[in-house]
């Protein structure tokens, strides 16, 4: 019999295995859709094929990858910028095996925190694999083989995503590796070769850059960062360069061959095939809907061309108890669009109005400076046909930039030309993930650049630079 996670210590009371709410996956959507389902009074369980909690966020993505960000940035410091704030050191050494089990540890830490929230809120977990058998039964199998029968009243798909293979270039974690093995590397690779010029590919590409890695990135298309607003892009890619990342944008990888301490990657760019070596290969080209072994197909769940659930406003599946969020279904596959979404069922679920404001979804990309953005981009402005206005004002005119060392990037506020509300920002600069949040909230509010440009902001601070973009909207800007 499949057993309740040890990690969570709740059991599923005399064996009493009936629910109001069966999640299946613990990741950010899943977890706190759970959360706020047994807050609102909802007997919840949740399923989990992992040994940890926590899905790909907290094992294998975010967080991880965050750790392996900040340690190598102070390893950079170190290396090349605390002289300069008359920091002497002696010597500085890379202790990997060090970094690598910090990032561990946080790791750890915050599994284990998730297992404690749910005993906290009593919910059960189950480790196992999670199958719907029909669409009020879902069944649990172990590693071993051992099966269980979950009753449901309600179903929360909460199964996420993997990274894309590329056909030529299989995964074997070593030579060829996803997002996944580049949080482990042993060793800091000579050239690491990185196709995909998305978010993975610059961060994780910006760690074994910082470490001591030659890194090329090879993107297919013209800009980096996908639909992110393309001047901003451009600002990105050129503070990279300057940090020695290379780049090959509109180049289309061929093949790949691994030899047998390298890689060979076959490029063609601008029409001219040519080869390149490297010593180890990250394909980070986006990642793809999840759902094997779910059992929709057994229950007639439906899925789009690309293979993500279908699901209606309210995160319905075809079949009315049955729900889908996160990177399992359309949209941005990002954490907290998950994280919303499974609050949103449950508060569905529970009568209450679940409702997720897709348009101001913010993304991050946290490379160093880092790039954030929320709502539209100039690119979309312009294709709908929607009259703006721009604001923006950098980083080098601020003082507590200047104090920290870090005066590249700038704030943009684009306004809609007639009305004033804002319509879009976009950062990037020194914790733009953190002054991004600002935007988000003048945003869901319905606010005005105006607005932005009245609110105090203490001095000296980052968050100056986004009041002076908004003042900048009116050509108003005080401090350039
Ligand atoms: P991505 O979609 O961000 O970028 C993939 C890039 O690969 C695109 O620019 C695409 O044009 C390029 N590409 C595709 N096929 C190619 C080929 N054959 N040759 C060269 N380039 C090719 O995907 P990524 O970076 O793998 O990330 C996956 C998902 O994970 C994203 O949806 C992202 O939102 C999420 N994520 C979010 C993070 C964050 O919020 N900071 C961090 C890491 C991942």
């Amino acid at each position: 019999m499949a057993q309740p996670n040890s990690q969570s210590q709740s059991t599923a009371a005399g064996g009493d295995f009936q629910f109001d709410l069966v999640v299946i996956g613990s990741g950010p959507g899943g977890y706190t859709g759970a959360i706020r389902a047994a807050q609102l009074g909802l007997k919840t369980a949740v399923i989990e094929k992992d040994k940890s909690l926590g899905g790909t966020c907290l094992n294998v993505g975010c967080i991880p990858s965050k750790a392996l960000l900040d340690s190598s940035e102070h390893f950079l410091q170190a290396l090349h910028e605390l002289s300069e704030h008359g920091v002497k050191l002696a010597k500085v050494e890379l202790d990997l095996p060090t970094m690598l089990g910090r990032k561990d540890k946080i790791v750890k830490s915050l599994t284990d925190g998730i297992a404690y929230l749910f005993k906290k809120n009593q919910i059960t977990s189950f480790q196992g694999t999670g199958s719907l058998v029909s669409a009020t039964e879902v069944e649990v199998k172990s590693a071993t083989g051992e099966t269980k029968r979950l009753k449901a009243k309600n179903i929360m798909l909460a199964t996420g995503s993997v990274p894309i293979e590329l056909p030529f270039a299989k995964f074997d974690g070593k030579k060829i590796i996803s997002s996944t093995e580049a949080l482990t590397l042993p060793q800091v690779p000579k050239h690491l070769i990185v196709i995909g010029g998305g978010v993975i590919g610059l961060e994780l590409g910006s760690v074994w850059m910082r470490l001591g890695a030659k890194v090329t990135v090879i993107e297919a298309t013209a800009k980096l960062c996908g639909s992110m607003d393309g001047q901003m892009t451009k600002q990105l890619q050129k503070v990279l360069t300057k940090q020695g990342m290379e780049f090959m944008l509109e180049t289309k990888v061929q093949g790949l061959e691994v030899l047998k301490d390298q890689v060979k990657v076959k490029i063609e760019s601008a029409k001219t095939p040519s080869e390149l070596m490297g010593d180890i290969c990250l394909v980070a080209v986006g990642r793809k809907a999840f759902s094997d072994g779910v059992g929709l197909e057994k229950v007639g769940v439906t899925k789009d061309e690309r293979g993500r659930v279908k699901v209606n406003a309210h995160l319905q599946t075809n079949i009315a108890n049955i729900y889908a969020i996160g990177d399992l279904i359309s949209g941005p596959m990002l954490a907290h669009k998950a994280e919303e979404e499974g609050v949103a069922v449950a508060e569905t679920i529970t009568g209450h109005a679940g409702h997720v404001n897709y348009d101001t979804v913010p993304g991050v990309v946290y490379t160093w400076p880092e790039l954030a953005s929320v709502g539209k981009t100039e690119e979309e402005l312009k294709a709908s046909g929607i009259a703006y206005k721009v604001g923006s004002f950098p980083f080098s005119a601020n003082g507590r930039a200047k104090a920290l060392g870090s005066t590249e990037g700038s704030v943009k506020v684009l306004a809609d030309a007639k009305s004033d509300r804002i319509l879009g920002v976009h950062i990037l600069g020194p914790r733009a993930s953190d002054m991004i949040a600002e935007a988000v909230v003048a945003m869901e509010f319905g606010g005005s650049s105006e607005d932005l440009a009245r609110s105090f902001h203490a001095h000296p601070t980052l968050s100056e630079v986004m009041r002076e973009a908004a003042l900048a909207v009116d050509k108003r800007a005080r401090q350039m």
